[in-house]
């Protein structure tokens, strides 16, 4: 028996508020956590929590400012969208353009009709968005008064600020996305979550993290149970930067050092998709003397309220050793790693692995059985404008085939259920690691370079037609 695509497969594409919209500033929106982050040297030290944004030097460029000014062209590129023929848009709505410190107890009614001018814009064409309720941003107000997601008091902001999207775009809205890549506040604590950690010590670094991570998973919890009760037609999906650990070779000791990293990755999706802590959990905590104040409610909101979809980031698999030198490392996605010697790697070194997709989505079927849905996946890479204006962008294409074939075969042979795919920064946009430009995603183009030069026009790469044929055949001509 052989499954193929379903006729209502979401073929989409894949951005974020902070890394496209610009507008930093406009329709009564707060700064965010982002908007703090420069492009440059200090880039990597203030997204890890170790450099106060405050200390940023003065002068730097900080692209989320203006990015690829979304905010003003998002009619554009909606038809853009619609002319490839997307069925779905996964985009992120900005805490801080509807609740601008946080704190705030109306939102902030330019916000909302912002967001729904876009989604509205969507709907005329049938795309179906798939909305990301926080992509990374924290109002900044909640970062200096609160220390971001440490506090409990996050928790109720954040539901409030869920309530106010769910109420104003319900019906419209079907798949909501709580947390993207909730896993990176592990990783990246100031991008991924608002936390600077500074000079603290390991053990209280340990015991920040995990608290934080209580909240934000117990915040998500909350807010499935408030979309069920305001819109019960709607998904609530949790979200994973993924990618299967390999062990680097046969050795018991790497194979072992695999099953725990891969264990650790799945942390935050056992709790969203199977409603408790894992045991292991559990024990680390008791033993590293970790105090989470989990409550006796915790527990039962966590239970009921599990996600109803899986939705995950693929860029590359990893790999684990259980000792490893210097030499052993490749860079990729905020997870730096061992290199894996049988794989090609991107211009910044991220590993190239299609069929690690394939033993991704099974690992997550096989451990949640829960739909799935690919909500990013693409290669950045450095674009040449020809003279006549063309970009013959074949290595993305190359990419994304790969990595189309293989979820295919993963659905029409491994029987995985999946919902969609959405390529990231269909439209170039800001890099969130690097906050470069020049590390395009997109199968359009954006003339904006990297120190912020560039007249924001639109054009399309050879990419664009190609995808297009892909999404008209649905997936028969990848
Ligand atoms: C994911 C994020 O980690 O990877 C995106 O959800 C990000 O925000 C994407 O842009 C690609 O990473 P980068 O660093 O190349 O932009």
């Amino acid at each position: 028996m052989s499954r193929e695509l379903s006729k209502d497969f979401l073929w989409g594409g894949a951005t974020a508020a902070n890394q496209l919209e610009g507008g930093y500033l406009e329709g009564g929106k707060g700064l965010t956590s982002v908007d703090l982050i420069p492009h440059g040297e200090q880039r990597f030290a203030v997204t890890a929590g170790e450099l106060h944004y405050s200390e940023v030097a003065e002068g730097s460029h900080f692209p989320s400012h203006e990015a690829i000014d979304f905010y003003h062209h998002y009619k554009e590129d909606i038809a853009l969208f619609a002319e490839m023929g997307m069925k779905s848009y996964r985009f992120s709505m900005a805490w801080s353009r509807i609740f601008p410190t946080g704190f705030e107890s109306e939102p902030n009614e330019e916000g909302l009709k912002f967001y729904e001018a876009v989604i509205d814009e969507l709907l005329k064409y049938g795309i179906e968005p798939v909305v990301t309720i926080n992509h990374f941003d924290v109002p900044k107000t909640l970062i200096d008064e609160l220390g971001s997601w440490r506090d409990r008091r996050m928790v109720d902001l954040f539901v409030n600020y869920a309530t106010a999207l769910f109420n104003r775009y319900k019906g419209k809205v079907k798949y909501w996305i709580s947390f993207n890549e909730i896993n990176m506040l592990l990783h990246l604590p100031f991008m991924g979550a608002g936390i600077y950690l500074g000079d603290l010590s390991e053990a209280e670094r340990t015991q920040v993290l995990y608290t934080a991570a209580h909240h934000e998973l117990l915040a998500s919890a909350k807010i499935t149970k408030v979309l069920r009760e305001i819109d019960p037609e709607a998904k609530m999906g949790s979200m994973l930067a993924a990618g299967e650990y390999y062990p680097y070779s046969s050795n018991p000791e790497d194979v072992w050092a695999a099953n725990l990293s891969n264990r650790d990755n799945y942390f935050f999706i056992d709790v969203q998709a199977g409603g408790e802590y894992p045991e292991w959990a559990k024990i680390m905590f008791e033993n590293e003397g970790i105090d989470i104040r989990i409550t006796a409610e915790d527990e039962e909101i966590l239970r009921e309220n599990t996600v109803d979809y899986i939705t995950f980031s693929y860029y590359s698999s990893r790999v684990s050793k259980a000792e490893i030198s210097s030499d052993d490392m490749v860079t990729g996605n905020a997870f730096k790693g061992v290199k894996n010697p049988y794989l090609k790697e991107s211009e910044w070194g991220w590993a190239i692995d299609p069929l690690g997709l394939r033993t991704t989505m099974n690992a997550l079927w096989d451990r949640y059985r829960k739909p799935l849905f690919i909500v990013e996946n693409g290669l950045g890479a450095v674009d040449k404008v020809e003279a006549d204006g063309s970009i013959n962008d074949d290595y993305r294409i190359e990419y994304l085939k790969a990595h189309i074939n293989t979820f295919m075969d993963a659905v029409e042979e491994d029987g995985i259920p999946l919902w969609g795919y959405t390529p990231w920064g269909i439209i170039d946009l800001v890099s969130a690691g690097t906050g470069e430009m020049s590390k395009r995603y997109g199968l359009i183009y954006v003339d904006r370079q990297d120190d912020g030069s560039g007249d924001l026009h639109r054009s399309k790469k050879k990419s664009f037609d190609w995808y297009k044929e892909v999404i008209e055949t649905n997936g028969q001509a990848a």
